[in-house]
């Protein structure tokens, strides 16, 4: 008995330990860091964007859109970037997601933070069957990921660099109505996971920093589920802080907001319960 609570007394210290890392974080080591940010023209990357500015940091931003990237980066530069560049990509294409990174290695002389946060647009609604959607997102918010990753890693090796994956809470539980998002979701999970032993292992100095988020009040994230859950969003600028700082402290996993580390660690406790409480959190009628 007495073992037992020892057992239960360390695991809760454990938990309360990985989640108390942020104090550590000091924005002085984001100075002049060379940053890298994709699906940075809106919500949380234009977020991070305006963060890392304000941290002094000399940054890359990309996402489709030219004009509105160009006014992401002057207002970075008005927020205190060191350097603030832009280059228009679109992740859907192939051979653009190695164009960026290389633009950036360029620009910047060298590599600190590759920061993968894009995503392409999917429906909020229950798959129809359609599989070529589903191919075309694993390209954008799955596939151009790995691109990323391979063209950088050689930089980010010299540099001791970071990767940081922006994930969500659907990459570690299902829900209904995002099925194809969910599944390019899980698969981040399970290939940067993997490739954070590989890079243990192999005692490579580059850390990946998987950031688990729940439902942020992004224009996007918003429109889509409107009439469907009353759902609490969180401030997509505090995620945004979240996750840069996440990334300084080379996390390896990271949560925000709270509940979502909750949600992970006691998903498969009562499975019953649990797909009970989310088909029942949704407005459907069949
Ligand atoms: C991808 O982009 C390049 C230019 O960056 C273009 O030549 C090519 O046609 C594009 N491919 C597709 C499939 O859109
Ligand atoms: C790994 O990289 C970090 C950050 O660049 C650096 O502070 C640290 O000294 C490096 N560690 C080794 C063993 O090279």
């Amino acid at each position: 008995m007495r073992f037992r609570a020892k057992i239960l007394a360390l695991s809760v210290v454990t938990a309360i330990m990985a989640y108390s890392w942020r104090d550590t974080f000091v924005a002085e080591s984001l100075r002049g860091a060379k940053v890298l940010v994709t699906g940075a023209s809106t919500g949380i990357g234009e977020q991070m964007a305006y963060h890392y500015a304000s941290f002094g940091a000399q940054i890359i931003i990309t996402a489709r859109r030219e004009n509105v990237l160009k006014k992401v980066a002057e207002k970075c530069l008005e927020l205190g970037a060191q350097k603030a560049l832009y280059v228009p990509g679109d992740m859907s294409n192939t051979t653009d997601p190695e164009k960026v990174v290389k633009f950036a290695v360029e620009a910047l002389g060298g590599l600190d933070y590759l920061v993968l946060n894009h995503i392409g647009p999917s429906p909020f609604a229950m798959w129809d069957g359609d599989v070529e959607h589903v191919r075309w997102l694993m390209q954008v918010n799955f596939l151009s990921y790995l691109q990323m990753t391979s063209s950088a890693l050689p930089h980010l090796e010299k540099t001791g660099g970071s990767i940081v994956v922006v994930s969500s809470m659907l990459g570690k539980m299902c829900t209904p109505f995002v099925g194809p998002y969910t599944a390019t979701k899980f698969s981040l999970s399970g290939f940067f996971g993997t490739l954070q032993h590989e890079l243990a292992m192999q005692r490579k100095n580059v850390t990946v920093t998987i950031c688990v988020l729940g439902l942020i009040d992004t224009q996007s994230a918003m429109d889509k589920i409107k009439g469907y859950t009353s759902m609490k969003a969180y401030p997509a600028t505090d995620a945004a802080l979240h996750i840069i700082k996440a990334g300084a402290t080379r996390q390896r996993e990271s949560f925000y907001p709270l509940y979502t580390y909750f949600g992970s660690l006691f998903r498969d406790w009562f499975p019953f319960l649990r797909d009970l409480f989310i088909q029942n959190s949704y407005n459907y009628e069949p």
